[in-house]
């Protein structure tokens, strides 16, 4: 009679032979080993983790030792969810930027309507991310503002700025436009504003900062961090990879919880990324000569936001309302390059 043949005791055949799954007997044969010793490396190889279950179905018959896949802990179902600390408080705010007052494509008519929008839905505060006039750089807009001087820009902004009873706007300034007379001058163009502003009589505008501004809303545990800035640089490919690469260059102890900016004329909600929800404020000018030359789209019209807080400060739900400008009473656009009288005689 052949000698059967052996397989040799090792931790790996025993494994091998683990997966397929096989009685105590049959392992004690083919090992040649006792079941004693058997087991003993069975619980050897428990204790590193391997899956090995013991089933017995019949139980005429000996049960059967198999490894079988890692299976995924059951997840605690059962948390409690604290309504009270989701729903800690709820504030409104507008959100509307880049006017470029005093630029020959300005929209004071959008401006108002939006203004009225808000009034109309109970708005009370606005932050506005810089750009309220145009400023004046002789190689990037002459021939496209009324007034070269910060005066003139800045009184016709206090004349033009839309102002609603019971309606605080919050500004910042940009590094361009209103900025290119801060940095010629060392004005501090957004003081100078808000003074004018108040000088005839207006107290609703008030500067918050150059750039940026954090604002904090107070909850029972923490705060809501709010930041309100004026980007820089060109448009990129895509919509979302300006305010994406920006949120990921802020160190994490900087990030507020939500940001609106201003400076792109692009409109765009991201409730999410890196911990931050974000807004791109969209704008209130038509395409000047300098975005028709690069091709970039101006994307008209303001937001109404509305955000409920947890306990701690943290957004739980943001509701994020797009009033949609873009193509409102638009004034035909040869109207910049073409006089009226030959608009008249001319048909198109
Ligand atoms: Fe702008």
């Amino acid at each position: 009679m052949a000698r059967k043949r052996v397989t040799p005791f090792t931790k790996s055949n025993l494994i091998k032979a683990l997966k397929k799954g096989a009685d105590i007997l049959d392992l004690s044969e083919k090992f040649q080993k006792l079941p004693s010793t058997i087991l003993k490396e069975i619980d050897e190889l428990r204790k590193r983790y391997y899956n090995i279950k013991f089933e017995s179905k019949d139980p005429d018959q000996l049960g059967i030792f198999k490894i079988q896949p890692q299976e995924l802990p059951k997840g605690n179902l059962n948390i409690d969810i604290d309504m009270n600390k989701l729903n800690a408080d709820v504030i409104e705010f507008g959100v509307i930027s880049d006017l470029h007052l005093n630029s020959k494509f300005e929209r004071i008519d959008l401006a108002n309507a939006i203004y009225d929008v808000f009034a109309d839905n109970g708005i009370k505060t606005v932050y506005d991310q810089g750009n309220w006039i145009d400023g004046y750089a002789k190689r990037i807009n002459h021939g496209q503002v009324y007034q070269y001087t910060v005066d003139g820009q800045l009184d016709y902004a206090v004349a033009n700025y839309p102002q609603r009873k019971g309606i605080d706007t919050h500004f910042i300034g940009g590094d361009d436009h209103e900025g290119w007379f801060q940095k010629d001058t060392g004005l501090d163009v957004g003081r100078l504003f808000q003074q004018k502003a108040e000088d005839k009589g207006r107290t609703d505008l008030h500067y918050l900062g150059y750039m940026e501004a954090d604002i904090y809303y107070e909850t029972p545990l923490g705060a809501f961090h709010l930041r309100t800035l004026h980007g820089g640089g060109g448009s990129t490919y895509a919509l979302s990879y300006y305010v994406q690469k920006l949120i990921e260059s802020i160190e994490p102890a900087e990030k507020p919880h939500m940001m609106l900016v201003g400076h792109l004329h692009k409109a765009l909600f991201i409730p999410k990324y890196d911990g931050v929800a974000a807004i791109l404020s969209g704008c209130v000018q038509d395409q000047s000569n300098f975005m028709r030359k690069k091709k970039l789209k101006a994307m008209q019209g303001a937001w109404m936001v509305k955000v409920i807080l947890k306990e701690n400060g943290e957004p739980w739900q943001i509701t994020p309302t797009f009033i949609d400008m873009t193509d409102l009473g638009l004034k035909p656009r040869r109207k910049y390059y073409i006089p009226d009288e030959v608009i008249k005689k001319r048909r198109f």
